[in-house]
């Protein structure tokens, strides 16, 4: 653990960062490198134990993955910290104050802090994606610093013309078109996503389920071997949120429950059931990516084709129930 944020004697009130279901994400009010503590206050069936061994798993498959057998470079996962009970009272002795008076100890998962966009990426993103009108409003505000952006490599919207007027930097999606429009490397991301899932299933036997992609700074001694661009600068993907992970058999039901892990997750892995040409072309990249790095984890690519199989099976059944749904659409626009 970082011996200045956290320890006994800092005393930088902690200052929330992000929310999902499982609760609350708070770091140390400063900026650069700290840890993130997620709290277990939100949903009651969600687990931050559970996320911590998922995590210390993970960690481990992918630092093996990366070390020995060359995969998913420029993956980061924020390092594995510690995990406080809601009755260490000693921890929460030295620390509650730190955090506003109406949150009382809970357990609490600490990880390294995935580091917000630099300004200057964050005020080119509000340039070129916030709807004038908030433009100023959003590059001044606290919240909108811990900005962190979701690559939606599996999304895109035919005529992105209306931007919503609800717009925030944190957690910000940016959509297939809207990433190539920016000229990120999409190719490369669906590389690494390739890599990182396959060593998700056949390293960790692992399904998946519900991690987080994000674009943002490398790590200090990272920026040489980071991805670059002009509006986000040099930038990693990261993983994170692996409280929903569940284990997985290498056989026909692991493969199923990976499968439909896959496509309940948020969009950020190309898909196989979209017809524009550039998403053809990331599905092609991402699956034969997929066939080799599962052949380097696993000596061959024998369950590698099971699996696309059947994500190709679901992305068909997804397809049709889209037509379909269209052509309801029509037949009510006639009726009218
Ligand atoms: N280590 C971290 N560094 C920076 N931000 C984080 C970190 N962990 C979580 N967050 C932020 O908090 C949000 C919620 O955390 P997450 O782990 O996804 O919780 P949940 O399981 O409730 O979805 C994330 O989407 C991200 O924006
Ligand atoms: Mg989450």
């Amino acid at each position: 653990m970082s011996s200045t944020d956290m320890n006994t004697t800092a005393t930088t009130p902690f200052r929330q960062i992000g929310k999902g279901f499982c609760g609350s994400v708070w770091a140390p009010d400063r900026p650069g490198p700290a840890s993130a503590m997620k709290r277990e206050d939100g949903g009651p069936l969600r687990s931050v134990a559970k996320d911590s061994t998922r995590h210390i798993t993970i960690e481990r498959s992918l630092k093996d993955a990366q070390g020995r057998l060359n995969l998913a470079q420029r993956l980061n996962m924020p390092q594995h910290r510690e995990l406080i009970r809601g009755d260490d009272s000693e921890w929460w002795r030295l620390r509650s104050a730190r955090f506003p008076p109406t949150y009382q100890p809970c357990n609490t998962l600490i990880t390294e802090r995935i580091l917000p966009l630099e300004r200057s990426a964050r005020d080119k993103l509000v340039d070129l994606f916030c709807p004038a009108r908030s433009r100023a409003t959003i590059k001044t505000s606290r919240k909108d610093e811990d900005c962190l952006i979701r690559p939606y490599l599996g999304r895109r919207r035919a005529n992105f013309c209306c931007p919503s007027p609800f717009f925030t930097l944190r957690n910000k999606p940016l959509l297939v078109h809207q990433l190539d429009g920016m000229g990120l490397p999409i190719d490369e991301y669906a590389g690494v996503m390739a890599d990182t899932i396959a060593i998700l299933y056949w390293h960790a036997r692992s399904d998946a389920n519900d991690v987080e992609f994000v674009l943002a700074p490398p790590r200090s001694g990272e920026e040489e071997d980071a991805f670059q661009s002009e509006v986000l600068g040099a930038h990693r993907l990261w993983l994170l949120d692996f409280d929903c992970v569940n284990h997985i058999t290498l056989d026909d039901a692991g493969i199923e429950q990976a499968a439909r892990a896959f496509f309940r997750n948020d969009p950020f892995y190309p898909r196989p059931d979209w017809e524009h040409e550039t998403d053809r072309r990331l599905w092609e990249v991402f699956s034969r990516r997929f066939l080799e790095s599962s052949t380097v984890i696993l000596g061959d690519a024998r369950l590698a084709r099971i699996m696309l199989d059947r994500l190709e099976e679901l992305g068909e059944e997804r397809r049709q129930n889209r037509l379909d749904l269209q052509a309801v659409d029509e037949m009510e626009k006639l009726a009218v």
